[in-house]
Parts: C-alpha cells; structure tokens; sequence
C-alpha cells in the first residue's frame, strides 16, 4: 500500500479489493448482464466439461483465485474420479473461501474438499503436492490483472509446480469491440463502481485510514493500445488522506488517479506462446463464438 499510493501514478494492487463486501460485490457482478464474462466461460465450461474432464483425467482439481467455485462446480458436477479424490480452491478471500469450502463438503460428499487461503502472488511453495494427477485450474480471466512480464512468470511457476501429466485449465478474456468492454467495467447498476471504491474502505479499516468514499469516482475504460482495461478511482477534489497505520498522508490533486486494475484482452497466439514458453503443450483451445473468450487446456508431459 505505501509502495502504490507514493508512487507517480498511484496504483494499487487488485489483490485489496476481495475482503468479504468485495468478494461478494464480484460475486454480483458477474450476474450483471454487461458483465459477459461470467456467462460466456460458463458456457464454454457446460459445453466442454466432459472432454476437458476425459483429457486431463484428474485425481485432484486445483483451483487459483477460486472465489465462489461457481464455474468450478460445472466440472465439479460432471466429475468422476476413479478412487479418492480432492479439490483445493486458493483463494485471498478467506470469508468468502470458508463459507464456499462448507457448502462444497455438503454438494459433493464424494470430494475431500482442502481449502487454502493465501496470496498466490507470494510463491507457491505452501501449495499442497497432492497425490495423483491434478487439473490446475485459473479462470475466470484473473490472468488479466497480471502485467505481461508478471503474467509469463506466474504460468511458469505454477508449469514449475505442476508434475508430468498434471493439466493447466486457464480462462482468458480476447479483444474485442471496446463497447462491449467497456460496458462490461460500467454496469447500469453500479456494481464496479461500488467494488472498486470499496477497496478504499478496506484501506480504512485495514490500515486505519480516513478516505472519503464519496470523494473519489470510479472510472474504466479500455486501453487499445495495450488491449487492456484500466480501472482507476479519480478524487474528486484536492484532498489529503492520512493512513494512521502506515503514518503516511498521501495527496491527492483534483482529477488525480488511483490505478486500481488492469484487466488484459488477450490474442489466442499469445496464450499459446505463453504456454508454450513455460514448457506445456496445448491439448485444447476453446474459444467463444460469439463474445470471443478462450478457454485453453496444456499438459506437462
Ligand atoms: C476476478 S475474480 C475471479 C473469481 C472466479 N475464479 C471466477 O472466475 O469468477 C478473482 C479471484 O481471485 C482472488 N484473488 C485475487 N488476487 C489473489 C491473490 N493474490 N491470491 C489469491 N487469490 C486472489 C479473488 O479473491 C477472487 O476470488
């Protein structure tokens, strides 16, 4: 948090908005019908959970940045396993994963369920090597919020990670029209816009600070140039906030931004490449027809 909010731009990391209201307030989002996402993935899931289940033929199903395991529970519901089987949602939001983790042991009795709370971006080190084949599963375009240099390195960890025969299930949002993008960050409702300012709740209550809420506005928009898009939070006026924890105050000048995430628009050729690069091979490229979204499936032989 002092790294980002004195560095020039201010940027904060994506990581701050999922305490419980942010989790839940995502969980929103993703019915809203801007927020074609959701709708599009899950559709390619429901359409292809059978094959993708059949070719990574998993014992275990390890999830990053699992949230709610609402997509997850379209493979979850069409699988089989032979013998004892595991599925391990990650996630920062520990709220969000205790509760998701009881309801799971309830739906699939047959499934141990081994929830594990943590940062990702922290090193996977702590992550469980459980036995048999495991589905590595990172959907839901989270990739998107990493930088490109940051995004080669975390596959390549996680290809690091994986054992011989071990799948990797990454879901990844494509460019498309910017109307359609950016619709997708400004939801009638206001749902991103509230998600987005509720990261400056956490900040108050985390780090006992003093922003205004209604002194900063939500703003996304896409980026063509890098095929993202930017997400920020504008004060509204010059202002001065002060985080008692960190004994810092930070200025802001009227119009000044916080960048809040980025969400990258991949290219299905440098998916591959990325894949490719982290010593995977590509068994399966499913990509959305109509609101282009791949969903792509690698091994590690
Ligand atoms: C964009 S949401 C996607 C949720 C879900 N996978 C989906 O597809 O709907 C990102 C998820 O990753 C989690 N997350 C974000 N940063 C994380 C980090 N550094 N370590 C672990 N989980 C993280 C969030 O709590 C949230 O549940």
């Amino acid at each position: 948090m002092r790294q980002g909010l004195t560095a020039s731009p201010k940027v904060l990391h994506p990581k701050y908005f999922y305490d419980e209201r942010g989790s839940t307030l995502f969980d929103q989002i993703c019915d809203t019908p801007e927020y074609y996402p959701t709708r599009v993935e899950s559709e390619l899931l429901s359409a292809h959970a059978a094959e993708i289940l059949a070719l990574a033929s998993p014992d275990n199903i390890l999830e990053l940045g699992s949230g709610a395991s609402r997509k997850s529970r379209l493979l979850l519901d069409r699988w089989q396993p032979s013998g004892d089987a595991t599925y391990l949602p990650f996630d920062v939001s520990e709220e969000m994963l205790g509760s998701v983790a009881a309801d799971l042991e309830k739906e699939y009795p047959h499934l141990a369920i081994h929830g594990l709370a943590g940062d990702y971006t922290a090193g996977l080190d702590h992550v469980p090597d459980p036995l048999g084949r495991t589905l590595w599963m990172f959907i839901g375009s989270t990739l998107g919020n990493f930088e490109p240099a940051e995004a080669s390195a975390f596959v390549s960890e996680i290809a690091g990670r994986m054992d011989r025969g071990d799948s990797f299930l990454l879901g990844t949002d494509l460019h498309k029209d910017e109307a359609v993008l950016e619709r997708a960050y400004n939801d009638a409702q206001g749902l991103t816009a509230d998600f987005n300012l509720n990261v400056l709740a956490v900040i108050n209550r985390e780090l006992q600070a003093n922003f205004q809420l209604d002194r900063f506005s939500h703003l996304a928009y896409y980026c063509e140039g890098r095929r993202r898009i930017e997400m920020h939070l504008v004060s509204e006026a010059d202002q001065q906030v002060y985080l008692e924890a960190l004994d810092l105050t930070v200025a802001f000048s009227a119009g000044e931004r916080i960048r809040t995430e980025i969400s990258r628009k991949f290219l299905t050729g440098e998916i591959r490449e990325m894949l490719e690069d982290a010593g995977l091979t590509v068994t399966r490229s499913l990509v959305h027809e109509s609101f282009p979204f791949a969903l792509t499936l690698a091994t590690k032989t």
